[in-house]
C-alpha cells in the first residue's frame, strides 16, 4: 500500500485523526484507549523534549521544569503566531511548536497504520476571526505552513461543521450542524442531494469553550486574586483600581505561557505592596511566582463542567492557598453564559438569513463540539428551532470523520 490520506481536526480544546477503511471512517487513535486527544504541548527543560496531549498536561500538573501551553489555535493569524521566543536552548515561534504537535500527530498515524501519511484534509473553523478577514485569511495561511512543516506534503482545507455535515449522513429535509467548540462556534446549513449532501451556506464566530471560561474566571475568580482592588498611588495621598489587562491575559488560555518574566513578578509585587487589600494580591503573586496561571484556568474549566453536569462545582484553588475553593452555582453559569449565548443564537439567526431560510424550516439540527453540551447554549438553541428534531451522538468526533471521508475522494 501507498501513501495513505487522514482526516485531522486541530481543534482549540482537543484534536483528534481518522481515516477511510472499508468504507466507513475510522478513527486512529493518537493516545492509548483514546479517540482524541488534548490539543497541549509542554516543552520538557529537563528532557529536552516536546510532550503534547495527556502528557503534557500531566508534566504541568506534576509542575515540572518547562513551559507548557494550550489553546494555540487561537494565536493562528495574529503577530504573536511569527513572534520568535527563548525556550530554553531554542527560539521558536508559536507556529513551530503547532507544526511540532502536527508532526506527531502525523507519526502517530503512521504507527498506527503501519504505513506513511503524506496528505491530509484539515479542518478548519468557518472564520478563524469574526470580523477581520485579512487575520482570518492570515490564520489559514498559518495554518497551512504548519501542516507543511509537519511533513505533509498535500494539504486540503474543509469547513469544520461541513466535515460535520458529511459525516452526520443524508438524512430528510433541511439539517443544521451547530459546532460550539473550543475555540469557534460554526454552523452549516445543509440539505440531501443526490450524492451525499449540498451545503447551502456555513457562517461562524469567534467564541467557544475558552472564552466561556475566560468570562466565567472573569467574573468569579479573578477578583478573589485581586481583580477590581484598589492601590495606594505611589506619590501623594489618593487610591487608583489596579490595572485590569493581567488579569485578562490570565485568564485567557492562549496567553497564560506568556505572563511569566521577571518584569511582570515584579508589578506584581509592587501591586500587592501598594494594595488596600494586600491578601488577594498576595495569591496573585503567589500564581504568578509559582506559574499556576494553567493550574488556575484548569480548575475554572473543571468548575465549569461539574456545574453544567451537577448543578454546582468548587474551583478548586488550593494550590493558591489553601481552603479557597469558591464555589460556581448553576445560577452562575446562567448568568455569565446568558451573553455568548444570545451571541450564538444570532449566528445562527445570520446563517439561515443568508440562505432565506426561516427556523420552521429546519428539520433536524445536529449538536457537534464539547460546548454544546452546555445546559445555556443548548437551551438557547433549541428555542430557536420550534419545528425540528434535534441530534447529538458524536460531538467530538463527527468533525474527523466527516475530514476522512473527504480525504478518501482524491
Ligand atoms: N461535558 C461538557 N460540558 C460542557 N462543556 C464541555 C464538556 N466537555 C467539554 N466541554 C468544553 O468543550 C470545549 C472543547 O470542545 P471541542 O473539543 O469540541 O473543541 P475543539 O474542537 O477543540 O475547538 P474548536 O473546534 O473551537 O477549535 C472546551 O471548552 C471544554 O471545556
Ligand atoms: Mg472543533
Amino acid at each position: 500500500m501507498g501513501p495513505a490520506a487522514i482526516g485531522v481536526d486541530f481543534g482549540t480544546s482537543n484534536s483528534a485523526a481518522a481515516v477511510l477503511s472499508g468504507g466507513r471512517a475510522v478513527m486512529i487513535p493518537l493516545e492509548a484507549g483514546r479517540e482524541t486527544l488534548p490539543t497541549a504541548v509542554f516543552l520538557d527543560y529537563a528532557a529536552r523534549a516536546t510532550l503534547i496531549g495527556s502528557a503534557a498536561v500531566g508534566a504541568m500538573i506534576e509542575g515540572r521544569d518547562g513551559r507548557f501551553m494550550r489553546a494555540l489555535k487561537s494565536i493562528l493569524g495574529t503577530p504573536l503566531a511569527r513572534e520568535r521566543r527563548q525556550f530554553l536552548n531554542r527560539r521558536l515561534t508559536l507556529l513551530d511548536i503547532v507544526a511540532e504537535f502536527l508532526t506527531e500527530v502525523r507519526a502517530r498515524a503512521e504507527a498506527t497504520l503501519g504505513r506513511p501519511v503524506d496528505r491530509v484534509v484539515a479542518g478548519r473553523p468557518v472564520r478563524f476571526h469574526s470580523a477581520d478577514p485579512v487575520r482570518n485569511a492570515k490564520a489559514a495561511e498559518d495554518l497551512a505552513e504548519c501542516y507543511a512543516m509537519a511533513g505533509f506534503r498535500e494539504v486540503r482545507f474543509l469547513a469544520e461543521p461541513e466535515a460535520a455535515a458529511r459525516a452526520t449522513g443524508v438524512g430528510s429535509g433541511l439539517g443544521l450542524i451547530v459546532d460550539i467548540g473550543g475555540g469557534t462556534s460554526d454552523f452549516t446549513l445543509f440539505e440531501p442531494a443526490e450524492r451525499g449532501i449540498r451545503v447551502i451556506a456555513s457562517h461562524g464566530i469567534r467564541l467557544g469553550g475558552t472564552d466561556f471560561d475566560r468570562m466565567l474566571s472573569l467574573a468569579r475568580v479573578m477578583p478573589l486574586l485581586g481583580m477590581g482592588g484598589q492601590l495606594r498611588n505611589e506619590l501623594g495621598p489618593g487610591l487608583h483600581v489596579v490595572p485590569q489587562a493581567l488579569f485578562h491575559e490570565l485568564a485567557s488560555w492562549e496567553k497564560i505561557a506568556f505572563l511569566y518574566s521577571p518584569a511582570t513578578l515584579r508589578e506584581v509585587r509592587l501591586w500587592a505592596r501598594q494594595a488596600v487589600e494586600p491578601r488577594r494580591l498576595g495569591r496573585l503573586v503567589s500564581v504568578i511566582e509559582d506559574e499556576m496561571g494553567h493550574d488556575v484556568a484548569f480548575a475554572v474549566e473543571a468548575a465549569k463542567l461539574a456545574a453544567n453536569d451537577h448543578g454546582s462545582g468548587a474551583v478548586d484553588l488550593s494550590m493558591v492557598e489553601t481552603g479557597l475553593r469558591p464555589v460556581l452555582a448553576a445560577a452562575d453559569l446562567a448568568e455569565v453564559l446568558a451573553p455568548p449565548a444570545w451571541q450564538i443564537g444570532l449566528a445562527i439567526g445570520e446563517t439561515l438569513g443568508t440562505a432565506g431560510v426561516s427556523p420552521q424550516d429546519v428539520a433536524r439540527v445536529i449538536f457537534v463540539g464539547g460546548s454544546s453540551l452546555l445546559g445555556a447554549v443548548d437551551r438557547q438553541v433549541r428555542a430557536l428551532f420550534p419545528a425540528a428534531a434535534f441530534e447529538r451522538s458524536d460531538v467530538f468526533t463527527a468533525v474527523v470523520r466527516g475530514l476522512a471521508l473527504a480525504a478518501a475522494e482524491t
